[in-house]
C-alpha cells in the first residue's frame, strides 16, 4: 500500500508502532520495521542519552530497515537530558522521530537538519494544526479510545479523525483503537494515511515485556480500562486493578485537593516492576480499550500481514461487493 506516510518513512505499510514506556525497545521496534511497519524506540525508558545510543546501535544490528525514536517531553523539573539524546539520535542514523507531550518546537530545526521527519502526537486538531504550522511533517491524531495519555477533550477517533482530515494539510496517522485490518481501511476512509498502535503490539511475541502483561491485554475487555490523573489534568488511560482502584478512592476523597504525590506509590516507577517481572497489582499501566479487540499474541509479522490482507479483503470484496450491488 501506498500513501503519504509510508512514502515520507520509507515503509512498506503504513502502520507504526508507537512509544511505549519499558516495552519499545530495539527488539519491538526491530520487529515491526523488519515486517515493513514503522518501529520506534522509546527514548526515556533508556536511562541516560548513552544508553539510547547504544539501543539505536542494537536495533540497527537487527534490521536494516528504517525505524524511530519517541522523544516525550513531559512537563517536569528535573528535564532528561534531551539536546544529547537528539544528538544520540542524529548520530545514530536514525530517519524518524515521533514526538509527543509538550511542543517539539525546540528540538526540531536540529532533526529537520539531519533529515530526520517528525510526527508529532496530538490529541487535538488544535495541537494537530499547531504541529503543522511549526514544520512537523505528519501527526499521530490520538483519540480518546487510546492507551495511555488521550488529553482533556475526551474527542473519539470517529470524530477526531475526519475533523482533522478537514483542516490539516499534512499527512496523518489514526491512533487509538487501532487493532486490525477493519481499523485500517477505517482510519484511511476518514482520512488518515496510516495508522499507529500502542497496546496492540504490546500482545506480540517480539514484544520484550513479561509473558503476564501480554495475557493481561488478551484477557481484557473493552471495559476494563479507566482514567486516573483527571484531577491532576494529566489524564492516563489505564488497565483497571487493586492499584488503579486504590488510585480511584484516593482522587474521590481528595476532590480538587489532589496532589500528585497523593497517589505517587501508585503511579510512579512502577513500569519496571510491571514489564520487566510481570507484578500486574502493583501500580497503573497504560492500556487502551482496543484490548477488547486483541486475543492473541502474533509475531509482529503475522500481525501485520494479518493487517493488510484483512485491509485489502474488506476493499476489494466487501466495500467493492456493496458498490456493485
Ligand atoms: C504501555 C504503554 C506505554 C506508553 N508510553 C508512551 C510514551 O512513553 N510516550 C508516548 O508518546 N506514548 C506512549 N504511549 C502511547 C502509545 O504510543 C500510543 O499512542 C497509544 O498506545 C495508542 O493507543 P492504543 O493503545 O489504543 O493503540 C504508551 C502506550 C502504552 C499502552
Amino acid at each position: 500500500m501506498k500513501t503519504r506516510i509510508t512514502e515520507l518513512f520509507g515503509i512498506e505499510h503504513p502502520i507504526i508502532q508507537g512509544g511505549m514506556h519499558y516495552v519499545g525497545f530495539a527488539e519491538l521496534a526491530a520487529a515491526v520495521s523488519n515486517a515493513g511497519g514503522l518501529g520506534i524506540i522509546t527514548a526515556l525508558t533508556q536511562p541516560s542519552a548513552e544508553a539510547l545510543a547504544e539501543e539505536i546501535a542494537k536495533c540497527r544490528e537487527m534490521t536494516d530497515k528504517p525505524f524511530g525514536v519517541n522523544l516525550t517531553f513531559l512537563p517536569v523539573v528535573n528535564s532528561p537530558d534531551y539536546p544529547g539524546m537528539v544528538k544520540a539520535i542524529i548520530e545514530g542514523g536514525v530517519k524518524a522521530v515521533e514526538t509527543a507531550g509538550n511542543n517539539p518546537v525546540q528540538v526540531l530545526p536540529a532533526l529537520h537538519e539531519a533529515g530526520i521527519k517528525v510526527i508529532h502526537k496530538c490529541t487535538s486538531v488544535r495541537h494537530a494544526l499547531k504541529a503543522q504550522s511549526i514544520g512537523c511533517d505528519a501527526v499521530s491524531v490520538d483519540g480518546f479510545e487510546c492507551g495511555g495519555h488521550p488529553g482533556e477533550d475526551d474527542i473519539p477517533n470517529m470524530i477526531l479523525l475526519p475533523r482533522a482530515a478537514d483542516e490539516l494539510d499534512i499527512p496523518f496517522v489514526s491512533s487509538g483503537g487501532q487493532a486490525d485490518g477493519r481499523s485500517l481501511v477505517a482510519s484511511l476512509a476518514m482520512g488518515a494515511e496510516g495508522m499507529n498502535m500502542g497496546t496492540r503490539f504490546i500482545a506480540t511475541k517480539e514484544a520484550p515485556v513479561h509473558q503476564n502483561v501480554k495475557d493481561a491485554i488478551v484477557a481484557a475487555s473493552e471495559l476494563d480500562t479507566r482514567l486516573v490523573m483527571r484531577p491532576l489534568r494529566n489524564t492516563e488511560r489505564v488497565l483497571n486493578n487493586p492499584a488503579v482502584e486504590r488510585v480511584l478512592e484516593i482522587e474521590k476523597e481528595k476532590g480538587a485537593d489532589l496532589q500528585f504525590t497523593d497517589i505517587i506509590e501508585q503511579v510512579a516507577g512502577v513500569y519496571p516492576k510491571i514489564m520487566k517481572e510481570g507484578d500486574m497489582d502493583i501500580g497503573a499501566w497504560s492500556c487502551g480499550m482496543v484490548a477488547g479487540l486483541i486475543n492473541d499474541i502474533p509475531t509482529c509479522q503475522e500481525l501485520i500481514d494479518r493487517i493488510m490482507a484483512e485491509a485489502e479483503a474488506i476493499v476489494r470484496e466487501r466495500l467493492e461487493g456493496f458498490l456493485a450491488a
